[in-house]
């Protein structure tokens, strides 16, 4: 598995050759501008909630590589309204078998409205399980009980978690998420991009390594073997 970072709470993720794209915010944001949304490849494309720092570059890359767009049924009926007609619209508990495996939506506890203000229906999660591995993708979420479930339905590898605070999780619950969760593989998310969620980063990665875990804070641009 190779895991692309492009910046805020998008990722790349490449499986058996096929590529995930999470999240897609990269040309408005300042910190990502080293990355050219042209080039950044989708077989699908997956969508936790309605925000736009989540969806920002979604419709072009959409459009561009005819990428399948996974997200809540009411997301999904937004962007199809929008021209894009590869879809599958989900909601939480659901799962789906694809070419290169299982996708689940999972509750996250968030808020999950259009930029125009149309419902997005309720924010999700989602746990990835494939032939190389298993990952959890949190999206914007607080620190929640029903976390518990993911740690009991499917071991993961690794998982996204947000870390920034102020709109979601900050540092010490994303701690415990982990261990709701258990794992102790975390990559951080949605921090730094705006002033509420600028986070000290040596001071995160020590917090998480005192609990015995390992936070992974990519640099924009980077790529990881997982
Ligand atoms: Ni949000
Ligand atoms: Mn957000």
């Amino acid at each position: 598995m190779n895991i692309t970072y492009y910046g805020h709470s998008c990722f790349g993720v490449e499986i058996n050759g096929k590529h995930l794209l999470f999240d897609p915010f990269i040309s408005p944001n300042e910190l990502a501008k080293g990355i050219n949304v042209n080039t950044v490849p989708a077989d699908y494309i997956l969508i936790s909630h309605g925000h736009g720092d989540h969806i920002a570059d979604a419709e072009n890359i959409a459009k561009r590589t005819n990428a399948k767009l996974i997200s809540s049924a009411e997301i999904v009926s937004w962007f199809e309204k929008k021209g894009i007609e590869n879809t599958r619209g989900m909601n939480i508990g659901g799962k789906i078998k694809l070419d290169f495996g299982n996708v689940k939506c999972v509750v996250a506890q968030h808020s999950s409205s259009m930029p125009d203000g149309s419902s997005g229906g309720n924010p999700m999660g989602f746990v990835i399980e494939s032939g190389e591995g298993n990952f959890y993708y949190a999206g914007d979420t607080a620190l929640t009980y029903d976390m518990k479930l993911i740690g009991d339905y499917r071991s993961v590898d690794f998982a996204f978690l947000p870390i920034g605070d102020n709109y979601t999780m900050g540092i010490d619950n994303a701690i415990i998420a982990s261990d709701f969760i258990k794992c102790n593989d975390i990559i951080g998310m949605h921090y730094d991009t705006f002033g509420y969620i600028m986070i000290d980063h040596q001071e995160a990665i020590s917090k998480f390594d005192r609990s015995g875990k390992k936070l992974t804070l990519m640099e924009i641009g980077s790529t990881l073997k997982k």
